[in-house]
C-alpha cells in the first residue's frame, strides 16, 4: 500500500489552492449573501481544466485521475462549495457519463464544449414526487419516431439556469417501470422548455438550482443516450461517481472550517491562555482532525478503485455517508469553537456550516446512501 501523491497530483492540488484563494474567497461572503452564481470564477476554471478534469484530451479535457479530481473539490470546496458544486456536476454527472455512454457524434457535439468549460451542464433526475424514489419518474419522453417529446417538470437542478446542456431522465414507456425511461440530451432554447424561479436555499446559496419545465419540447432521437430504456441505469451508474465528488466536497468544507477553526484557537485569548491551551478545545481538534483524515481515506479509496475499474458503489457512498456527517458535525464545532464570532458572516464558518448540510442530501440522502451499503453488504 503507497499513500504518497504523485508530483503531478500534488501540483494539481496547489493550483486548486491558489485558485481558491485567490479568486474563490474575495467576494464569497457576498455572492452568499445576494445568492449570485460565481459566473466569472467558473469561467477560469473551464480555463483551467477543472470542469472537464476526467475527460480525456480527445474530447477536450485534462486527462487526469479520480484522485486529483477529489484533491481539487476539496481544496475548492475549502472556500466555496457554490463554485465547487459545478464542477462536481460538469464532472461526473455529465462529462462522465457522455464519454462513457454517448455516442461519437453527442461526444463531439456537446461533451468536448463542456469538458473546455466553454459551457456547463446539469443532470436533471429529480422531480416534485421523485427525490430518493428516483424509480418514480413522472417527466414523460414519448416515442413519436425520429423524436421525442418531452413533457414534466424537474426540481433542485444545480447549474439549471446556467447550463446549456441538459442530461434529462424522463419515463417513455411506464408499464416497464424503470426499464422504461431514458436518459436525453436537451439544449437550452429547445421551444418548449422554461426555466423556473431559482430556488432561496439554506447553503451553496451560490449555487443556481431551478426547477425546469418541458412543454411539448420536441427532442431528436439521437439525443438518447444508451440504448432505449437505458436511462435509470445511466443515472444510477454516473451518480456513483457523483458520490465520490459530493464526498470530496463535504471533506473540503469540513476541512476549511477546521482549519479556520484551529487558527483561531491558536490565535483567541481567555482565561489567560489561548484557546488552544484548554482541554476542552484540544479534544474537539483532535475529533475533528481524526474524522477529516477518515474521510479524506475514504475519498480517495473510492477514486483509487474508479481509477482502476474496479466496483466503488459501496465504497463512493460509504465516503459520502461519513464525509457529509464528518462535514455537518465539524462546521458545528467550529462555529462553536469560535463562540459569538462563528455566529457571523465575517468569520466563513457559519456559512460552512450551512453549506455542509446539503452535502448530506444531494446526490441520494444518507439514508440513501445507507440503502446502497447495507445492500452491498448483505449480498
Ligand atoms: N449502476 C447501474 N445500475 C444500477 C445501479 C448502479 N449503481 N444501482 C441500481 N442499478 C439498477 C439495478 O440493477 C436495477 O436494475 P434491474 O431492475 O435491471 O435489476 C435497477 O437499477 C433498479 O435498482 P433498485 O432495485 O436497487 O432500485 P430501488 O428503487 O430499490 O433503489 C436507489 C435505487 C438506490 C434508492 C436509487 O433510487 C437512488 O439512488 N435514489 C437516490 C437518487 C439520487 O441520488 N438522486 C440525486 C439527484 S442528482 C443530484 O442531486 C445532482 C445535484 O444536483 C448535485
Amino acid at each position: 500500500m503507497y499513500f504518497e501523491l504523485s508530483e503531478e497530483q500534488l501540483m494539481i492540488r496547489q493550483a486548486a489552492r491558489d485558485f481558491a484563494q485567490a479568486e474563490l474567497k474575495p467576494g464569497v461572503i457576498e455572492r452568499d449573501e445576494q445568492q449570485k452564481f460565481p459566473a466569472e470564477q467558473v469561467k477560469m476554471m473551464g480555463e483551467l481544466g477543472f470542469l472537464g478534469m476526467m475527460t480525456s484530451p480527445q474530447y477536450g479535457g485534462s486527462g487526469m485521475d479520480a484522485i486529483s479530481y477529489v484533491l481539487v473539490m476539496e481544496e475548492l470546496s475549502k472556500v466555496d462549495a457554490s463554485a465547487s458544486v459545478v464542477v462536481s456536476v460538469n464532472n461526473s454527472l455529465v462529462c462522465y457519463g457522455l464519454e462513457k455512454y454517448g455516442t461519437e457524434a453527442q461526444k463531439q457535439k456537446y461533451l468536448v464544449p463542456l469538458a473546455k468549460g466553454e459551457v456547463i451542464g446539469a443532470f436533471c433526475l429529480s422531480e416534485p414526487e421523485a427525490g430518493s424514489d428516483a424509480t418514480a419518474q413522472a417527466t414523460t419522453a414519448v416515442d413519436m419516431g425520429d423524436h421525442y417529446l418531452l413533457n414534466g417538470t424537474k426540481n433542485w437542478i444545480t447549474n439549471g439556469g446556467t447550463a446549456s446542456t441538459y442530461l434529462v431522465m424522463a419515463q417513455t414507456n411506464a408499464g416497464k417501470r424503470h426499464h422504461g425511461i431514458n436518459a436525453i440530451i436537451v439544449e437550452k432554447g429547445m421551444p418548449g422548455f422554461t426555466v423556473g424561479a431559482k430556488e432561496n436555499k439554506l447553503g451553496i446559496r451560490g449555487s443556481d438550482t431551478h426547477s425546469l419545465h418541458f412543454n411539448d419540447v420536441k427532442v431528436p432521437k439521437e439525443n438518447r443516450i444508451g440504448e432505449d430504456g437505458f436511462g435509470f441505469k445511466f443515472a444510477m451508474n454516473v451518480l456513483e461517481g457523483g458520490r465520490i465528488g459530493i464526498a470530496a466536497q463535504a471533506l473540503g468544507i469540513a476541512s476549511g472550517a477546521y482549519e479556520l477553526a484551529l487558527n483561531y484557537a491558536r490565535e483567541r485569548k481567555a482565561f489567560g491562555k489561548t484557546l488552544a491551551d484548554l482541554q476542552a478545545i484540544q479534544f474537539k481538534l483532535a475529533d475533528m482532525a481524526t474524522e477529516i483524515e477518515a474521510s479524506r481515506l475514504l475519498c480517495l479509496k473510492a477514486a483509487w478503485l474508479k481509477d482502476n475499474d474496479l466496483p466503488y458503489a459501496q465504497a463512493s457512498s460509504m465516503a459520502k455517508l461519513y464525509a457529509s456527517q464528518t462535514a455537518m458535525k465539524t462546521t458545528v464545532e467550529a462555529v462553536q469553537i469560535h463562540g459569538g464570532y462563528g455566529f457571523v458572516k465575517e468569520y466563513h464558518v457559519e456559512r460552512l456550516m450551512r453549506d455542509a448540510k446539503i452535502t448530506q442530501i444531494y446526490e441520494g440522502t444518507s439514508e440513501i446512501q445507507r440503502i446502497v451499503i447495507s445492500r452491498e453488504v448483505l449480498k
